[in-house]
C-alpha cells in the first residue's frame, strides 16, 4: 500500500520543513503500514530529501520538463531531479494539463525522460466532469495510457487515477464513489497489468481513505490537501494503519 502526499503549491518553505519534522516525530508515521512518499515543491525539495535520509519515507518531484538540456529557463530536468535524490516523479497531473496546457504528447515525453533518468514516474490520468457526463471516461483514460503501450515488460512505473472533477480546489472536491473507482481501477489494471501499482487520488481524506484502500484494485492513494496539515495527514495514515 502506498500513501503519496502531493503538497502542490500549498506550503511555503518553512511550512514544508515544519510539517516534515512533525511527521518524522509522529508515532503514527513511525508505525505506518503503507509506503509514504512526499512530493514537496521544487523549492523545498532538497531540505525534505535531507530530512528523509535514513528514514522509511521517500521523496518525489511534482514535475520535470520533457527533454534534456540546459537552455530551458525555469525548468528542472529528470537528471537533475534524480541527482537531487528523488525516487519518484508525478507526470501528467491534471493541474499541469489544465494550468500549463501540457498535452498527452508532452506527458509521454516527460514519462520517458523520467524512466531514462532512473526515476519512477507516476502517470496521472483522469477524466474531466464534461468527459464523465459525456460517457467518455474510458476513452480518455485509454488515450492517456497510450504512452505505456510501447514500454518494455520490466519498466517500473505507477499510475494514479484521479478523476479531475474529484480533486479539491481544481475540481468539485466531491469524492468519487468507491464503485466507480473500483471499476476504473480494474479497467486500468487490465491495460497496464496487475504488476503496475495504481493509486487513487481526488479528495482522499481520513474518513474515506479506507473505502478506497480496501479495494483489491487500489494499491494506494495520492493525497493533496489532506496531506498538508499534520492533523489531517496523521488521521489518514492512522486510518490505513488499522
Ligand atoms: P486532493 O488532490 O487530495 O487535494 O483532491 C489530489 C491530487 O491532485 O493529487
Amino acid at each position: 500500500m502506498y500513501i503519496f502526499a502531493n503538497f502542490k503549491a500549498y506550503l511555503d518553505f518553512a511550512e514544508t520543513n515544519i510539517l516534515v519534522s512533525q511527521l518524522l516525530q509522529s508515532e503514527v508515521f513511525e508505525r505506518a503500514s503503507a509506503t509514504v512518499g512526499l512530493f514537496p515543491s521544487a523549492l523545498a525539495f532538497s531540505e525534505v530529501e535531507k530530512a528523509l535520509r535514513g528514514t522509511d519515507m521517500y521523496v518525489g518531484g511534482q514535475h520535470i520538463m520533457a527533454f534534456e538540456g540546459g537552455a530551458a529557463t525555469g525548468e528542472v530536468n529528470a537528471e537533475q531531479l534524480g541527482d537531487a535524490g528523488a525516487k519518484y516523479v508525478l507526470v501528467g497531473h491534471s493541474e499541469r494539463r489544465r494550468i500549463m496546457g501540457e498535452t498527452d504528447d508532452q506527458v509521454a515525453e516527460q514519462f520517458q525522460a523520467a524512466l531514462a533518468a532512473g526515476l519512477i514516474p507516476v502517470l496521472c490520468i483522469g477524466e474531466t466532469a464534461d468527459e464523465l457526463a459525456a460517457g467518455q471516461t474510458k476513452d480518455r483514460l485509454r488515450a492517456q495510457l497510450a504512452t505505456v503501450d510501447t514500454l518494455p515488460e520490466d519498466a517500473t512505473y505507477m499510475v494514479a487515477y484521479e478523476p479531475v472533477w474529484a480533486i479539491t480546489g481544481s475540481g468539485s472536491g466531491k469524492s468519487c464513489n468507491r464503485e466507480q473507482a473500483a471499476s476504473m481501477h480494474q479497467y486500468i489494471k487490465d491495460i497496464v497489468g496487475e504488476h503496475v501499482p495504481v493509486l487513487y487520488g481526488g479528495s482522499v481524506n481520513s474518513k474515506n481513505v479506507v473505502s478506497y484502500t480496501s479495494l483489491p484494485s487500489i494499491d494506494g492513494v495520492l493525497v493533496g490537501s489532506a496531506s498538508t496539515k499534520l492533523e489531517s495527514f496523521e488521521a489518514l495514515v492512522a486510518a490505513v494503519n488499522q
